[in-house]
């Protein structure tokens, strides 16, 4: 089979290749799925950089989400030749097939597209997980989501809507602006031109957001502590900015607010009932209408890196998908 690959940490311009690599083989439990569609995450690029939490064993495959039929079975496997499904790893979507445990697959519902399944698991885990289970967003309160208009802020702006929140969201432009209206945020806050800061006092008559999500860290952290309510909990979900901010605990303590951090993937290590939950009650979300994934846009396969560059360059928004069969 043929697959994206690297074979040292380094830029992705210069590094990824189109190859041939050996056909993988399912493990007892587990499948190999023939890919239809792979999802691109901001995760991808410091996988390639050897930057990520956890380095890939050189050389790799990176991709970390895709939709597809599985085409092998492990003996021990829940699944069958020929069911649909989402698949996530942290590497070895960019590729015709990947290998993986039952663990990290899910059955894709009847009407799921297989882009938007493509676009589903990641994204809308994370959100679901920082939003309900980590934050306990209740109905009534006001979520303020950073980075609205990308893949995580995207997702959870539509959750949040679900939940029964009010939702302000921040973006750098007005195409951005309108992709998390069209994803139901009720306020919208162009970060370049106005202080979000005093716009969220404005929006809340001074209370401040009751659960900020911020997958951008750095200043954006900062400031965020600045408009939040009186009890209220910042969801640590990213650093885009680059900056890994710093907190003084007496901020904590005289707000009585919480900072609250989220590493979805982990939960595959401590908590993999709840991803399939969720996984479940995503499905339901998607199939009544109340959660849409966002595509910026497909590409063929063979555009991997032009794909990756709409990420790194931030011209993208929602989900970016690498097509690798029509189907
Ligand atoms: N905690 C978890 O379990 C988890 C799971 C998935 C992702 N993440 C993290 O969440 C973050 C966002 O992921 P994503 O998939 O939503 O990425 P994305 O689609 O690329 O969106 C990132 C957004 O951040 C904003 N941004 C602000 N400053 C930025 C900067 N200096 N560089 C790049 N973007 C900047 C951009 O919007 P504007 O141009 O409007 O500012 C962009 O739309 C990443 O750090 C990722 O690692 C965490």
């Amino acid at each position: 089979m043929h697959a994206w690959r690297v074979h040292e940490y380094g830029n992705y311009r210069e590094l990824l290749t189109w190859e041939e690599c050996d056909e993988p083989s399912p493990p007892e439990a587990g499948v190999v799925v023939e890919v239809e569609a792979a999802g691109l995450n901001f995760p991808d690029l410091l996988f390639i950089a050897g930057k990520y939490q956890v380095k890939a064993p050189l050389p790799f495959v990176p991709g970390m989400e895709a939709s597809g039929r599985v085409i092998a079975a492990g003996k021990k496997s829940r699944f069958g030749a020929g069911d649909r499904v989402i698949a996530t790893n942290l590497w070895g979507a960019f590729g015709e097939r990947m290998a993986l445990p039952d663990q990290t697959c899910f059955r894709m519902p009847d009407q799921m597209t297989g882009v938007h399944a493509a676009a589903l698991t990641i994204v809308y885990q994370t959100g679901y997980f920082a939003l309900d289970y980590r934050a306990r967003l209740q109905k009534g309160e006001v979520l303020l989501v950073h980075g609205g208009s990308g893949g995580v802020g995207t997702a959870a702006i539509q959750i949040g809507k679900a939940l029964g929140a009010t939702v302000i969201a921040t973006a750098g432009n007005d195409e951005k602006l309108d992709i998390c209206r069209r994803c139901g945020a009720d306020h919208l806050i162009n970060y370049r031109d106005d202080d979000f800061v005093r716009e969220v006092k404005k929006l809340t008559s001074g209370r401040g957001a009751d659960v900020i999500f911020d997958p951008i860290g750095g200043d954006v952290f900062d400031s965020s502590l600045k408009c939040i309510a009186f009890g209220g909990r910042v969801l640590v979900i990213g650093f885009a900015s680059g900056r890994i901010p710093e907190v003084r605990t007496n901020r904590i303590l005289l707000k009585n607010i919480s900072v609250i951090g989220l590493n979805w993937g982990n939960h595959q290590f401590h908590e993999p009932a709840r991803i399939h939950a969720t996984h479940d009650r995503l499905c339901e979300m998607y199939c009544n209408g109340e959660i849409e994934p966002i595509i910026y846009r497909e590409y063929q396969r063979n555009q991997l890196p032009e794909a990756l560059a709409a990420i790194e360059k931030r011209a993208s928004y929602g989900k970016v998908i690498l097509r690798m069969r029509s189907e």
